[in-house]
Parts: C-alpha cells; sequence; structure tokens
C-alpha cells in the first residue's frame, strides 16, 4: 500500500499506465538497492544501470504510484522559492549550482524520453511568473536580478503573462520550462530499467537497514533479505531515519484541480503567481480538440487543516476568475511536498552512514529535483565529481536557516505534546460515518474512524515513526503526521514514510 490508496485520483493517476512488478519473494543481490519507484528512484536506477552497476528497486506500493503521480507535472529550471531568497540564505555558488541542476534535469528528461522512445507528451514551453493583487514590483525586479547574477540567460521582462481572465500586469518570462505526463514517463523508464536486466519489486515496504563494513543488507517485504553495495533511499520523506534530515524539512499538503478547455484557448505556458502559498497553472494535451487545464495551489502545513473543502472552492473560484475557458472540474487531489529549511533539496550520503544515500527535500520542485539528484546520487556512488553535491549534501549546517530550523522543530514539539491534551471528541458517538477524529482514552490517545457501516476502527494516535499525535485528513480520509510527514490508512497501514510499521492496535471499551 502506498499514496496511491488514498482517495483522491489525480489526472495522471486515471490517465497514465501501472507498471505490474511482482513482490520481492527471495533473496536479492545488487550492487545498489533503491528504495522507492518515483521520480527520484527510478531516475536513480537508470542512471546506475548506465553506469555498469547492477540494480534491485523496491516500493510499497505500485511503481510510480507514489508522490510522482501526485504532482502537476511542471518542470521549471526557475524556482518558486525565487532564487534571490535562495542567494540571501545560501549564496551565490549555491544558487548557482541549483538552477545548473535544474535546467539540466529538464536536459536530461528530454534526452531519454527521445532516446527510450517515451511517449510522455513531453514539451519545452516558457513559463511565466507573475504578481498577486496587491503585491510590490520590486520582488520580480530581484529576481530578474538574481537570474543575471547565477547565468540564467534569456529571463526577461513581458507586459502580461498570458493568463485569459485577469490582466495581470508586467510579468517575468522564464524561457526552456518544460512539462510532461509524470507516470507515462515513469513507466517508460522502468520498461528501459527491466529491459536491460534491473530488477523492480512493487508492494514490498522495507522494514530495516543494516549497513556493515562492505555493504548494507535491507529486510523487506515478507522478511527477505536484499544484500546491496550501496544503498538509495527515495521515498518521500526518507524511511531510514527517525531524526537527523527530518528536523530540517517539514511536510505541507498541496492541491490541485483539472478540467477540460477548448484547445488553443488557453496559451500553452506554465504560470505561477506571487502569493504564498502560490498558484501553479499548466495545460495537459487530451487530444480531440480539448486540453486539461491543471492549477495547483492553497497549501498547508500537513495535518494542520481540516477544510479542504473550502481550499478547494477557493482554488476553482481563482480558476475560473483567471481562466473562465474551464468547463466541469473533473479531478480534485491532494500530494505533499517535502520544504527543507534553506530550499535546497537533500541529496547524498546519510548522516551516520556511508554507504546509505537519500534523496528528499524537493520543496514543490519533486521532479526536476529528483532527476538531478538522481545523477548526483550516481556520481557519488560510482566516485565521480559532482559540482552540485556539495549544496545538496544532507549533512550541511545553514546557519542563515536556523530561524526557519527552530520554528520547523518548535512545531514539530507542539505535535509531540498533544499526548497531553484533550481529545477532540469526548464520545465515539460524536465520530459521524465516514470521519476519523481523536478520542483521549486516559493516558492513551486514539485514532478512531467510523465506517459506512457504523464499525469503529481504532488505533494509537502515536505515529509509528516517533510518537507525534496523528491528524485526521477528512479530504483523503487518512491519518497525517504533522511532524515527518508519514500518512496512515483507516486500519492504521502506512501509506507514506517516514514510518515503516503501522499504527498500534488499541482496545477501547466504550
Ligand atoms: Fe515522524 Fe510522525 S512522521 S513522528
Amino acid at each position: 500500500m502506498n499514496v496511491e490508496m488514498e482517495r483522491s485520483v489525480s489526472v495522471w493517476m486515471s490517465s497514465g499506465p501501472v507498471l505490474e512488478a511482482p513482490l520481492l519473494r527471495s533473496d536479492e543481490r545488487a550492487d545498489v538497492a533503491v528504495v522507492g519507484a518515483g521520480i527520484a528512484g527510478l531516475s536513480a536506477a537508470y542512471e546506475l544501470m548506465r553506469a555498469g552497476r547492477s540494480v534491485v528497486v523496491i516500493d510499497r506500493g505500485h511503481i510510480g504510484g507514489g508522490m510522482s503521480s501526485r504532482t502537476t507535472g511542471h518542470l521549471a529550471s526557475a524556482l518558486d522559492d525565487y532564487y534571490h531568497q535562495l542567494i540571501a540564505r545560501s549564496g551565490i555558488e549555491a544558487a548557482r549550482r541549483h538552477y545548473a541542476a535544474h535546467a539540466a534535469a529538464i536536459d536530461r528528461i528530454e534526452q531519454i524520453a527521445r532516446h527510450e522512445g517515451i511517449a510522455c507528451d513531453f514539451a519545452r514551453l516558457d513559463g511565466y511568473l507573475f504578481l498577486a493583487p496587491g503585491h510590490d514590483e520590486s520582488l520580480l525586479h530581484r529576481e530578474i536580478e538574481a537570474c543575471e547574477r547565477i547565468g540564467y540567460n534569456g529571463v526577461r521582462w513581458v507586459e502580461h503573462a498570458p493568463v485569459p481572465g485577469v490582466e495581470t500586469g508586467r510579468a517575468l518570462q522564464f524561457p526552456d520550462q518544460a512539462r510532461f505526463h509524470p507516470r507515462k514517463y515513469l513507466a517508460g523508464l522502468a520498461h528501459a530499467i527491466l529491459r536491460d536486466g534491473g530488477r523492480i519489486y512493487a508492494n514490498t515496504p522495507v522494514t530495516g537497514f543494516h549497513e556493515t563494513e562492505t555493504g548494507v543488507v535491507l529486510t523487506a517485504g515478507h522478511n527477505h533479505r536484499i544484500h546491496a553495495g550501496n544503498v538509495v533511499v527515495a521515498t518521500n520523506s526518507p524511511v531510514n531515519d527517525r531524526v537527523a534530515v527530518h528536523t530540517k524539512q517539514a511536510p505541507y499538503r498541496t492541491y490541485a484541480i483539472a478540467g477540460p478547455v477548448e484547445a488553443g484557448s488557453v496559451p500553452d505556458a506554465l504560470v505561477w503567481d506571487t502569493l504564498d502559498a502560490y498558484h501553479y497553472v499548466r495545460l495537459h494535451p487530451m487530444g480531440d480538440g480539448m486540453d486539461m487545464l491543471i492549477v495547483g495551489g492553497n497549501d498547508h502545513k500537513t495535518g494542520e487543516a481540516q477544510d479542504m473543502g473550502d481550499r478547494f472552492a477557493d482554488l476553482e473560484a481563482w480558476t475560473r476568475r483567471h481562466y473562465p475557458q474551464l468547463g466541469s472540474v473533473d479531478y480534485r487531489w491532494s500530494g505533499q511536498v517535502m520544504e527543507p529549511v534553506d530550499y535546497l533539496p537533500f541529496t547524498g550520503r546519510n548522516h551516520g552512514n556511508h554507504r546509505i544515500f537519500i534523496h528528499t527535500g524537493d520543496s514543490g520542485q519533486g521532479l526536476t529535483n529528483g532527476v538531478a539528484g538522481a545523477m548526483i546520487l550516481r556520481d557519488l556512488i560510482i566516485g565521480h565529481e559532482n559540482s552540485w553535491a556539495e549544496v545538496t549534501d544532507p549533512q550541511r549546517i545553514s546557519l542563515t536557516a536556523a530561524g526557519e530550523f527552530l520554528k520547523e522543530n518548535l512545531d514539530a514539539a507542539t505535535h509531540w505534546a498533544e499526548h497531553l491534551t484533550g481529545g477532540e471528541v469526548g464520545s465515539t458517538n460524536d465520530i459521524p460515518p465516514g470521519q476519523g477524529a481523536i478520542l483521549r482514552d486516559g493516558l492513551k490517545k486514539l485514532a478512531i474512524f467510523r465506517d459506512e457501516s457504523g464499525t469503529l476502527h481504532v488505533r494509537s494516535a502515536a505515529c509509528s515513526h516517533a510518537g507525534c499525535v496523528v491528524h485526521w485528513n477528512p479530504f483523503e480520509r487518512c491519518w497525517d503526521c504533522p511532524c515527518h510527514g508519514s500518512h496512515f490508512a483507516v486500519d492504521g497501514s502506512v501509506l507514506n514514510g517516514p514510518a515503516i510499521t503501522p499504527l498500534a492496535h488499541a482496545d477501547y471499551q466504550e
């Protein structure tokens, strides 16, 4: 099981192939074992195989069925956190390298799609950043200056962003952005890996990591062992780590809607505004004279909101104002992004390990960060220099992000302290069918879901990763952990890491 089992369905999940892969049924050996079959994991497997390494990939769910399928498929080298802010926090050299990594990632996807013949609707197009109402144009000035300083050539002023319903005023245009169908691309990548002798196992959660002098032994599936020289952990939030990297990033839920527009009625471009959380827009070609308009936004910290209905209504209203061509809204879905304290991903050797490497902290640009991360990890594992690796080192210390670091960890401490507070409901009678709530039972807190038949599903509310109290997500109908991004099904099964074990069983007598 993974986040594919959450209730919403993205436009990619309904229109892209699912690559069937077997369960792991015996022990395996490989040069590299990759945990996670999303964009970062499959890209790392592909790159390592091109470099002559044997590879085994495992995933707790379907191949390509995790958070990569819950994105909107933007491929941007423009930075949603802004390069001027990255320069202020991490310096110009870090910003220069980070831009180069994003640009190279888009090139690499284009190159692989062409070389492997993957029909994934890849297209190059421009990106546009326009001001939200009341925002000061100085932000755009700072950003275009930052782009010039880091060598991002071709960014320029335009009189309007291509948004049909409103007058956006002056905007920035970013060349050489792209879009694709993430699930089609991942299926193509997986086929190429299998064709070249890679092994891929689905529905095979990892349950243990043991590093030795010469390699790593993974325990996965039904207690099988994978012996590998090195391990890449490419799960949305790393499943091998209890603390280190998790204190330096925070999980956020983001929302997206999609609906048909007549082909040609909306310009084919990537578009963002300057709100925080910002709106992000693209088209997806559907054929038969129709495109799908896809709009995302209205993010919040995972587990800290239950007003998803209002968020979707707001997102739709914003979309209809800016894109009056939108017909029905056929898709509504959510995903999770990990926000690092200094805007840079964590890609490299895991803290305290020699042979375990991680990729996380995608900061809402996981498709490009994941592909760039795969190239970094390939180079680290085969012993090649990589100039981007220094800025993404998971063990880095960013003093300029100390305030953000403290804030995120205070937030996490608050969620641990919830064990001391009252429940959300005083009795299970207060939980309607199809909903969940936290109930205090003596010293314990319980996560209780009532299904449509009235049956209660009772689990401990203590997240099995590090003990924070989980929160009910009424839209996806699952339990979300606000501390580091674990999600659990109503029966307690893990849907998203870093947790690897289910919510504990609990008894409750009414
Ligand atoms: Fe770390 Fe829940 S994800 S405590």
